[in-house]
Parts: structure tokens; C-alpha cells; sequence
């Protein structure tokens, strides 16, 4: 298929473009910034751009991973996200039905389901998150905007039968974290991959996937994240004394960690259950937990990528014409 991707200059994009290829489809890069991978420069936010690359490159496909993100809540101001994340999914979503398209893939993310109760971790038990919790409360303008975004998606296959898969990614980012210090970098990363982070790469299979599945399925939001080794009846446990339980699954957890000099989670505060996706899509994330202990014990490079010098590539032109 000939698919739009926009964000193709991003993180996730570099990674998701050249799967896409290898898996037989033609890519249309869109993107504020320029990329290897990004024919078309602009924002989504601009509709008349949006109608042209329609028409012009033959669309059949669009998967929608441009936009701002958490990071950029202290760069751009509330108008920015509304018109990127919001105004912008609407222009892709009503091309796309204007050209008899049958499906859409939207990056959305775990982001949306912490609530500031959520993110205080508060209570005395870690929170079990999936696709099917209660009312969601967002806690600041990137989770409203992606949720609203989310909304777009479901009413597009309502409305007009156009399957749109929105996929709930948790972290996978290669920087550090902008709010934990301690502990730092890959040991954080590492530790993220029990209950709340993926890699790039399978945050990439996992668009292919759904982009493959959508038609089949219609409409679904699907978190996506590493399996997890924690069960429901964890929760308790995992805030009270994370160290146990994980011991119980890995016991040479430990000892591998302390040879590097790394600490595990005293406490564990969201676990995200990617079971949906796995059951409904099919997709199971390849790389886990058990992939860095094992990558720690065969001595080999860790499964995941880590650069704390990585800046979205928007940044280097000063996001100049995000809101167009
Ligand atoms: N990185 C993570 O950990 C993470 C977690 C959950 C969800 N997500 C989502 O994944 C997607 C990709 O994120 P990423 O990590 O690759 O970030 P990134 O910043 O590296 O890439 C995003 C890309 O979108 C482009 N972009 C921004 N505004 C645009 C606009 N108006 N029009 C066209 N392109 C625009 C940027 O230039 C950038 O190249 C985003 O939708 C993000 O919300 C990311």
C-alpha cells in the first residue's frame, strides 16, 4: 500500500519507515522536520498541505505518529497541542474518508490513563492499567489532547466505517527521564521494562501489525508495552515490596544487577497490561524484562536503546510553523 506516515522524521518514524518498506508497502514521509525517510515537509496541522499530499502521492493508508509530546508541554503552549494533535488528526481522518480509505493507525499513549491521583501513587497498592479502567483524567494538556485525538478515531469508524486502531504505547523514548534522576539511565530503562516501557522497535511492529489487522478489526484502542511478569494479585505487593516479587520470577535478578551496580525498584507504583493486543491483534512485544537479565548474564549489549543527547528533530529548526 502507498501509506502516509507522518512524524517519519521522528524517533519512532526512523524505525517504522524502513519496516513498512520491508514489508511491501510504499511511505510517504510527513514531517515538520526532514528525515531520511520524509518526502513531504509540513504539519498536519495545515489541511490544505494534508489535501495535497492526498492527491498528489495516491494515499491508500495513514499512520499518524507526528505531533508533540510530553516533552514539549514546557516548549509549545496548550493552542499549539490542540492544533497539532487535534486539528491535525481531524484533517488526516476526513482525507482519509474523502478517499474510501479502510484503515487508520493513530500513535496515542499510556500517558492518557495517569490521572494526577495515578501519577502521586498515593494508594497502597500499584494501579492495574488496561483498556478497559473507568473515566480517564488525563493530568495535563498532552494526555487531554491525545485523548480527544482518540475520540476522532472512534467516531471516523462509527460515523463512516473507516477501522482506526489507536495504539496506547508506554514509554519508549531513548532519553533520560525529564522528572527521575535516580537511578539513572539504562538501570531506569531497564527496571521501565517490567511494568511500563518497550522498545522503539517494537513500538514500530506493533504499527505494522495494527496497520495489517485494522480492517479485520474495525475499531480498537490497545495498549502496547512489554509483557509484564506481574500479575493483578501482585498489586499490594509490588508498592509495598517490588524487590520480592520480582525476586520470585527472576531470582538471579538480583545478583545480576548488583554486578553492574544497578538498583530494582524498591516500589512499583502502574502496571500496564498489554494482554488486549496480544489477544485481539496478535502482537506481543519480542524484547522484556527476561531479555535484559539475559543480555546482563550473557555479557551482550542491552535489548534496548538508550541516548540521553536525543532531541526530536522538530527542535533543531525551533518547531518554526508547528501550528500550520
Ligand atoms: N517516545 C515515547 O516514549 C512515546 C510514548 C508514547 C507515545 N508516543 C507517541 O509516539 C509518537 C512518536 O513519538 P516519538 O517518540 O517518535 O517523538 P519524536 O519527537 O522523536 O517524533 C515526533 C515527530 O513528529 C513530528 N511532528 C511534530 N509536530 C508535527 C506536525 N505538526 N506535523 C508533522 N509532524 C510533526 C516531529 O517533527 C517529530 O519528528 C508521538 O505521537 C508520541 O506522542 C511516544
Amino acid at each position: 500500500m502507498r501509506v502516509l506516515l507522518t512524524g517519519s522524521s521522528g524517533w519512532l518514524g526512523r524505525f517504522l519507515a524502513p519496516m513498512l518498506r520491508q514489508a511491501g508497502h510504499a511511505v510517504i514521509g510527513l514531517d515538520m522536520a526532514p528525515g531520511t525517510d520524509t518526502q513531504v515537509l509540513g504539519s498536519v496541522a495545515d489541511r490544505a498541505l494534508v489535501e495535497r499530499v492526498f492527491a498528489e502521492h495516491g494515499i491508500e493508508a495513514v499512520i499518524h505518529a507526528g505531533g508533540l509530546h510530553k516533552p514539549d508541554i514546557v516548549r509549545y503552549p496548550a493552542q499549539n497541542f490542540l492544533d497539532v494533535n487535534v486539528a491535525g488528526t481531524l484533517n488526516l481522518l476526513e482525507c482519509a474518508k474523502a478517499a474510501g480509505h479502510d484503515r487508520f493507525v493513530f500513535t496515542s499513549t499510556t500517558s492518557l490513563m495517569i490521572s494526577q491521583a495515578i501519577r502521586d501513587e498515593g494508594g497502597d497498592a500499584a494501579v492495574w492499567l488496561d483498556e478497559a479502567g473507568g473515566s480517564l483524567a488525563p493530568r495535563n494538556i498532552y494526555g487531554v489532547t491525545k485523548l480527544a485525538a482518540e475520540g476522532l478515531c472512534r467516531i471516523a469508524w462509527a460515523e463512516h466505517g473507516l477501522a482506526t486502531i489507536v495504539l496506547r504505547t508506554s514509554r519508549f523514548f531513548p532519553e533520560d527521564d525529564d522528572t527521575h534522576a535516580v537511578p539513572s539511565g539504562e538501570n531506569l530503562k531497564a527496571n521501565e521494562l517490567l511494568h511500563r516501557r518497550l522498545t522503539v522497535e517494537d513500538a514500530a511492529r506493533a504499527h505494522l501489525v495494527a496497520l495489517e489487522q485494522a480492517p479485520a478489526v474495525g475499531h480498537g484502542v490497545f495498549v502496547i508495552s512489554a509483557p509484564t511478569p506481574f500479575a493483578r494479585a501482585d498489586c499490594a505487593e509490588l508498592k509495598r515490596e517490588a524487590a520480592a516479587v520480582i525476586a520470585r520470577t527472576f531470582p538471579d535478578a538480583a545478583a545480576l544487577y548488583a554486578a553492574r551496580g544497578w538498583t530494582l525498584p524498591a516500589s512499583i507504583g502502574r502496571v500496564y497490561d498489554a494482554g488486549l493486543a496480544e489477544r485481539v491483534l496478535g502482537f506481543r512485544c519480542e524484547t522484556d524484562f527476561a531479555a535484559v537479565l539475559a543480555a546482563l548474564r550473557d555479557g551482550a549489549p542491552l535489548p534496548f536503546a538508550h541516548d540521553p543527547a536525543y532531541v526530536s528533530p522538530k527542535e533543531r529548526g525551533g518547531g518554526q510553523g508547528i501550528g500550520r
